[in-house]
């Protein structure tokens, strides 16, 4: 017996986004919008319903309502000092709206409950909205979290997520690792691709947490420069940033708030606290809960998996 297939708003479709629009299109359990500042020609291709926003309020909520949709997921990557006004409309709009209910803010990083604050700039940005959130009534709402996305290992022409060799410790295009801190700190990733199918399982879900975790392996960056080299068959050119030398940048930049050296050097602090290390016992009783007919890769499994296809 067929269903009406479910609406789902996605808005801030970019990098990430892209994997969980393709997920939602496969899947004849829902149907999806996407709510845009702009027309891309990537959404033209894939023949998706595009609505224009300004992302006011008003123009979130006509849309939520026009469109029909049942639940609405950012993946909005803006400036910091823009998250909370953002995403404060976004929640507004929801409440208001006839039938748009549940909501999952742009969050996609790692692990929020024992690092809420870090990386630091989130402090002034996801922090103060999660407490928005926690204040509001009548939505249902989870806070997503992955670590690290695995397809930063991988070869550019092999993701839609493009390289941040500054930001991120492995650099698979240039072949060269500069680890932040000793190598040893934990850290955990998951594929994109994966966390776009574990997306989709938790939209077809009953009930949502407050915060909801995927992983696909636990690791450290040493670890990981060893995978890649056993796998390749050949070494990377290795380089260690200390955690001295992160205090050193993340003073020098503390004022520079936009700047992209700000940004790497706050990263480089939750990197090397293991903030991008989900909480293990969680992330595996909502496995078990949401996502049990999921395979998340390992990060060897990955690789193998991007030997073998074109596009991951
Ligand atoms: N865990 C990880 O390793 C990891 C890695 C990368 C990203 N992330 C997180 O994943 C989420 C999505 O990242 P992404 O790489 O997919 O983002 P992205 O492609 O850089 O940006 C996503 C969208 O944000 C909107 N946007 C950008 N600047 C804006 C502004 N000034 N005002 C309003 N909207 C703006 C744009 O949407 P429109 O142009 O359509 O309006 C853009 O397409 C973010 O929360 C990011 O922090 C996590």
């Amino acid at each position: 017996m067929s269903t009406t297939p479910q609406i789902i708003a996605l808005v801030g479709v970019g990098n990430l986004g892209k994997y969980i629009c393709e997920e939602l299109l496969a899947d004849d359990r829902f149907d999806v919008v996407v709510i845009s500042r702009r027309e891309q020609k990537w959404l033209k291709d894939h023949n998706v319903n595009v609505y224009m926003s300004d992302y006011t309020e008003e123009s979130i909520l006509s849309i939520l309502d026009s469109s029909n949709a049942a639940a609405l997921v950012s993946f909005v990557n803006c400036p910091h000092d823009r998250y909370v006004d953002i995403h404060r409309s976004f929640l507004n709009a929801c409440i208001l709206s006839k039938g748009c209910k549940r909501f999952i803010p742009s969050e996609w990083a790692g692990n929020i409950d024992d690092y809420p604050l870090l990386p630091n700039f989130y402090g002034t940005s996801r922090q103060p909205f999660r407490e928005i959130l926690k204040e509001s009534n009548g939505i249902e709402w989870t806070l997503f979290n992955n670590g690290w996305l695995m397809d930063y290992f991988l070869p550019k022409d092999k993701t839609y997520m493009p390289p941040i060799p500054d930001e991120f410790s492995v650099d698979p295009n240039n072949w060269r690792a500069c680890i932040k801190g000793t190598g040893d700190e934990g850290q955990a990733w998951t594929c994109a691709r994966e966390i776009a199918k574990a997306v989709v399982e938790l939209l077809a879900a009953a009930e949502w947490e407050p915060t909801t975790y995927v992983v696909g392996e636990w690791g450290t960056f040493n670890k990981a420069v060893r995978d890649m080299e056993t796998f390749y068959g050949r070494s990377l050119q290795l380089s260690y940033k200390s955690a001295s030398d992160i205090k050193r940048d993340i003073a020098e930049y503390a004022n520079q708030e936009g700047s992209r050296e700000h940004e790497i050097a706050y990263v480089g602090e939750w990197e090397i606290a293991g903030g991008s290390a989900c909480p293990r016992e969680k992330t595996l009783r909502q496995r078990d809960k949401y996502f049990s007919n999921i395979k998340f890769s390992t990060l060897k499994e990955l690789l193998q998996l991007a030997k073998e296809k074109t596009f991951v």
